[in-house]
C-alpha cells in the first residue's frame, strides 16, 4: 500500500467530487481517467458519497479515490469499509490524529495554522492538507511555514483554479493541489463528462506547463 506521500505524488492535481447521485461517480471517474487524472477525493457531503466510493473501488482501478470532509472517527470507519484508498479531512481533531494511525488507508489531516501543524507533527504526520488555501493564506503562507517545518509536505486546497495553482505547485513542499473546479455541480447535473474531462485536461497541463 502506498502512504499518502507516494499518493499524493501521484497528483500533481486532485479533483474534489460531491456527488449527488452514486449512480453517475462511475462516468465522472471515467471522464477523469481518460483526461489523465490517477487520484480522486469524494466528499463524505452526501447521503451517496459512501456508495460511490465503493462502486469507484471495484469498477474504475485506474484511479486512486479517497473519502474526503472526513470530519470524525465514525466517518474514518465508514470511508475505510467503503474501501476508499485514503481519508482526507478539512482539518483535524485529536481523536481522529489518534485513531488513523490505526486504521488501514493513509490519512491526510488538514491545517490552516503553524499550531495545527505542531499538533500534528506530534502525533506523527508530516503530510497535511492546507485548507482553505486561498482565504488562509495561498503559496505565501506554505513559504512562510518551510523556514521552521522544511519537512512538511502539502495538498492545498480551498479557492484554487486552473489560474493559480501553479502558483502553490511551485512551492517546494506542495506535492499536489486539490479542489472542486474541475467537476463542478452544474456539469454534473447536466451529465457532461465532456467538461469534466476537458476541466481536467486544462489543470493538468496548467500543472505540468514548463516554467516560464
Ligand atoms: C475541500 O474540502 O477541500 C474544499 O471544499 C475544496 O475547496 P474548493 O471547493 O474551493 O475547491
Amino acid at each position: 500500500m502506498l502512504n499518502i506521500e507516494d499518493l499524493l505524488r501521484i497528483g500533481p492535481v486532485m479533483p474534489l467530487v460531491t456527488l449527488e447521485d452514486a449512480s453517475v461517480a462511475e462516468e465522472v471517474a471515467r471522464a477523469l481517467v481518460r483526461a489523465g487524472v490517477r487520484i480522486m477525493e469524494v466528499a463524505l457531503r452526501t447521503p451517496a458519497a459512501l456508495r460511490a466510493i465503493e462502486a469507484l473501488a471495484r469498477r474504475v482501478p485506474e484511479i486512486r479515490v479517497g473519502a474526503g470532509t472526513v470530519r470524525t472517527v465514525k466517518d474514518l470507519r465508514a470511508a475505510v469499509a467503503a474501501g476508499a484508498a485514503f481519508a482526507v479531512s478539512p482539518g483535524a481533531t485529536p481523536s481522529l490524529l489518534d485513531a488513523a494511525r490505526r486504521e488501514s488507508i493513509p490519512y491526510l489531516p488538514a491545517i490552516a495554522s503553524a499550531s495545527e501543524l505542531m499538533v500534528g507533527f506530534e502525533a506523527g504526520y508530516r503530510c497535511f492538507k492546507f485548507f482553505p488555501a486561498g482565504p488562509a493564506g495561498g503559496p505565501a503562507f506554505l513559504e512562510a511555514l518551510a523556514g521552521p517545518f522544511p519537512e512538511a509536505r502539502f495538498c492545498p486546497t480551498g479557492g484554487i483554479t486552473a489560474r493559480t495553482l501553479r502558483s502553490y505547485l511551485e512551492v517546494r513542499s506542495v506535492l499536489c493541489v486539490g479542489g472542486s473546479w474541475i467537476t463542478p455541480a452544474s456539469a454534473l447535473a447536466q451529465r457532461d463528462w465532456k467538461r469534466i474531462e476537458r476541466l481536467a485536461r486544462t489543470a493538468l497541463a496548467a500543472a505540468r506547463a514548463p516554467r516560464r
